[in-house]
C-alpha cells in the first residue's frame, strides 16, 4: 500500500481536517500501518492549516524580535521561514543540510525517547508535520509543525546548538550501552528509569526552556528553548514575569528538578553561552558514565513503557 490510498478514498472530514492535531486521517492511517517515519503529505494541508500557520507566524514574529538569542534569529532568516505557508520539510533541509548536516524528518506520532534521541546523534529530527486548529492556537499537550519547526529548527541550523544535540544523543546512547551490562533485571530498569529522567530534564530545561545571556556577561537574558520560542504567551512570561525564579544553569539541581508541562514554568535556567551549553552536555556524559545519574530524585517526568523499553532494547550499532 503506498500513501496515496488515504487520498484516493477520502472520508467527508478529509477535505475540512487536512493535517490539523488530533484529527488527520492520514496520519491515522500512517500510525495503524506502523508507519513512523513518513512523507509529507504537503497537498493536505487545506486552507484552516495554512491559516493556522499564518496567524501562529504573524503573532510570534515580533515578540522573537524581543526576546529570542539572535542565533535563534538568524536560523528562521537562515531558512527562509516564510510567513504565508506551512513549510515544506525538503525546502527547510535544503537550507539546514550545508548548514549544520541536520535534516527534519517527517513522522507519524510519538517517538519513544531512545530512538528520538538517537535521531539527534545521527543529526536527524523527528518532526511533526500536524498543525493545530486554527481556533486554539494557545494550548497544546502535544508537539505540532509550528513547534517543531519553527521553534526547534532554526537553532538546528547553528553549528555549535546543533552539537550539543549530537552530544546529548550519545549521552543516551551510553545509557542504554551501560545497561546492556547490569546482569539483574530489576536493577537495570532501575538505573534505566532514573537515566531518562535525568535525560529528560536535562533536555527540558536547556532544548526546550533554555534561557541564556545575551551576550558573555550580559544581564540580559535570551530565549532559546523551543517550548518558549513557540509560545506566544510564554516566551515573554519566561522573560519579564516577576513570577519567574531565573537561576545559572546547575546539572545536580537540573538532574534532579522535577517540571510538569501544563503550565508556565515557574524556574528556568540560565546558561552562558552555547559553550557552556556544550560545556554541562559533556559533564552530563562523565555524570552517566560515574553514576550520578543512577538514582536522581523520583517525581516528574514518568517514564512511560514504550521509553522505558526503548532504552533497556536499544540496538547499539558502531554507527
Ligand atoms: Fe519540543
Amino acid at each position: 500500500m503506498n500513501q496515496t490510498a488515504t487520498i484516493e478514498a477520502p472520508d467527508s472530514s478529509n477535505t475540512t481536517s487536512g493535517l490539523t492535531t488530533t484529527n488527520a486521517p492520514f496520519i491515522e492511517t500512517a500510525q495503524e500501518r506502523g508507519e513512523l517515519f513518513i512523507a509529507q503529505p504537503y497537498d493536505l494541508y487545506s486552507e484552516d492549516n495554512q491559516e493556522a500557520w499564518r496567524r501562529l507566524y504573524a503573532r510570534l514574529l515580533p515578540r522573537w524580535r524581543s526576546y529570542a538569542h539572535p542565533r535563534f534569529l538568524e536560523g528562521v532568516e537562515n531558512l527562509a521561514l516564510s510567513a504565508e505557508a506551512v513549510p515544506r520539510l525538503e525546502d527547510i533541509n535544503r537550507f539546514l543540510a550545508p548548514l549544520s548536516g541536520f535534516e527534519a524528518k517527517a513522522v507519524s506520532g510519538y517517538v519513544p525517547a531512545y530512538l528520538f534521541f538517537d535521531c539527534l546523534r545521527r543529526r536527524e529530527f523527528p518532526t511533526t508535520i500536524t498543525i493545530r486548529d486554527k481556533n486554539s492556537l494557545d494550548y497544546l499537550p502535544e508537539p505540532d509543525i509550528f513547534h517543531d519547526v519553527a521553534g526547534h529548527v532554526p537553532m538546528h541550523t547553528d553549528r555549535q546548538f546543533s552539537d550539543v544535540l549530537v552530544r546529548f544523543g550519545e549521552v543516551a546512547r551510553q545509557a542504554a550501552f551501560r545497561a546492556k551490562a547490569m546482569p539483574v533485571r530489576e536493577e537495570r530498569i532501575r538505573v534505566v528509569e532514573s537515566n531518562i529522567k535525568a535525560l529528560a530534564r536535562f533536555f527540558w530545561f536547556t532544548v526546550e526552556f533554555g534561557l541564556m545571556r545575551k551576550s558573555p556577561g550580559s544581564e540580559e537574558l535570551r530565549v532559546y528553548g523551543s517550548g518558549l520560542l513557540s509560545s506566544f504567551g510564554e516566551i515573554e512570561h519566561a522573560i519579564e514575569s516577576s513570577r519567574v525564579q531565573r537561576f545559572p544553569f546547575q546539572l545536580e539541581w537540573v538532574i534532579n528538578q522535577y517540571f510538569e508541562i501544563d503550565h508556565y514554568q515557574p524556574l528556568l535556567f540560565v546558561v552562558d553561552s552555547f559553550a557552556d551549553l556544550f560545556a554541562q552536555v559533556e559533564r552530563l556524559e562523565r555524570w552517566l558514565v560515574d553514576g550520578k545519574l543512577d538514582s536522581v530524585s523520583p517525581g516528574e517526568p514518568a517514564i512511560n513503557e514504550e521509553d522505558l523499553r526503548s532504552f533497556l532494547n536499544a540496538s547499539i550499532t558502531e554507527s
